[in-house]
């Protein structure tokens, strides 16, 4: 079967983007990385798809003068690469609803928390904040309304004692590189459907999984 032509967005320094490289590597995996576009010429995440031979594009939202012309120019450039499903990671612009729609159920991003709690910024402050026991991660596609739409994959990570931030980033980041390219694999394995604003997956594991306890005793 034809792989899954994927191009990546990132703003920034690009760990998702070193991870789905590397997931995409595999002879097997049923999706290619075709484009990495960064929004800003010193998106340290560049230096990864150049490595890995990728092509990449610089389209600098300053360059445009309403967001409209910024996502139209995006478009374009995913459209000459034949870009099947965009993956945000990291990029730090908010689309309009019409690019949204343009590319609905073939756009995900990934959220360092299990939305809906925590849509937003700072997300580990928060959670550290709302004392919750767990947090985590979640590859949603995407709505026109922020850090929303069908859940595809969430992966949990426990909240620990004297936790900060960053070590809490850190945990939620180890789970981020796990979740992503578990969900790159479902979508490129044709696995996945949005029925109804929910994710069905195709074939998952029924398993029962056993209750996660935090603190465990
Ligand atoms: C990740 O925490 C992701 O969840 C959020 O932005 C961060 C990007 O990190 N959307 P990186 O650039 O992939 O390292």
């Amino acid at each position: 079967m034809a792989k899954l032509k994927v191009a990546v967005l990132i703003s920034g320094r690009g760990s998702n983007l070193q991870v789905l490289i590397a997931a995409c590597a595999a002879p097997a995996f049923p999706a290619e990385i075709k484009l990495v576009i960064a929004s800003r010429a010193d998106a340290a995440g560049l230096a990864y798809a150049a490595e890995a031979g990728i092509a990449t594009a610089i389209i600098p939202h300053r360059d445009y003068r309403s967001r409209e012309a910024f996502d139209a120019a995006l478009t374009a450039a995913l459209e000459r690469a034949s870009i099947d499903l965009v993956c945000l990671a990291g990029f730090m612009r908010l689309l309009t609803p019409a690019f949204v729609a343009r590319w609905r159920d073939r756009l995900v991003n990934i959220h360092p928390s299990l939305l809906p709690a925590f849509p937003g910024l700072d997300t580990h402050a928060r959670a550290l904040a709302a004392g919750v026991r767990f947090t985590g991660c979640t590859v949603h596609f995407v709505r026109a309304e922020m850090d929303s739409g069908p859940i595809i994959v969430q992966a949990a990570v426990p909240v620990l004692p004297g936790d900060d931030a960053e070590q809490l980033a850190a945990r939620v980041l180890a789970a981020e590189h796990q979740a992503y390219p578990l969900a790159l694999r479902l979508i490129g394995e044709g696995r996945v459907r949005v029925a109804g604003e929910r994710v069905e997956i195709i074939g998952a594991d029924r398993a029962a999984f056993p209750s996660l306890l935090n603190p465990s005793g």
